[in-house]
């Protein structure tokens, strides 16, 4: 019961306590309250509070209430945490920690993301190449272009015919002849006056 001392009165009716500390005492009963032996509270006062007078309860460090039901957490429960009893803190989904002040995100953040919490939700803030709830799909800032696929950050893997950083080169696994231009995979785009998959012909002058 540290906190208060106890002056036995003559009558043995009523005792005086006097808080030594006075912080920890409940709803305002600070100095020199009156502690009276035949008190009744009802409902009794919970978690090893002392009935002071009638229906007033004096709780014990770590609790508060009428009937000191509640239990106090120092530091408080962070992020909407409920006390339980003290020092005890039940945190919401998204957040851990004795006092509920770390954040946690389901399944992690991958790839160097961290999590933090955004408006009481807790998020994974990704490094600048990858996006996604749990960091997981990379950037290619470049685009993967002809059905590629972003693999890594800047990385795009291509389809069979398609090559280069964005998917952007087709190739033509025979070259086109007289300055034709691989267009698209095995086609070229040929240059006047020639012709043919590979543009090997000439066109007739008509
Ligand atoms: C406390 O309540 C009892 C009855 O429950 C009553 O007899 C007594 O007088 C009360 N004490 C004070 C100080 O009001």
């Amino acid at each position: 019961m540290g906190g208060f001392a106890l002056l036995l009165f003559a009558s043995s009716v009523a005792l005086v306590g006097v808080c030594s500390g006075g912080s920890d005492a409940p709803r305002g009963v600070a100095v020199g309250f009156v502690f009276d032996l035949k008190a009744k509270c009802e409902p009794p006062c919970e978690h090893a509070g002392v009935c002071i007078r009638n229906n007033t309860c004096r709780c014990s460090r770590g609790y508060e209430g009428e009937t000191c039901q509640y239990a106090n957490c120092y530091p408080k429960c962070k992020n909407g945490g409920v006390c339980l009893r003290p020092g005890k803190c039940r945190c919401p989904p998204g957040f851990g920690g004795k006092y509920c002040h770390k954040v946690r995100c389901d399944g992690g953040c991958w790839n160097g993301g961290e999590c933090t919490a955004v408006n009481g939700v807790a998020k994974c803030i990704c490094p600048s190449s990858w996006a996604g709830s749990k960091c997981q799909e990379a950037i290619c800032p470049q685009g993967c272009r002809n059905g590629g696929i972003c693999m890594a950050p800047g990385i795009c893997s291509c389809p069979v015919g398609w090559l280069g950083g964005a998917c952007h080169t087709a190739v033509c696994g025979r070259p086109c002849l007289h300055g034709g231009k691989c267009i698209s995979p095995n086609k070229c785009r040929c240059r006047h006056p020639f012709s043919g998959p590979r543009c090997e012909e000439r066109k007739k002058p008509h």
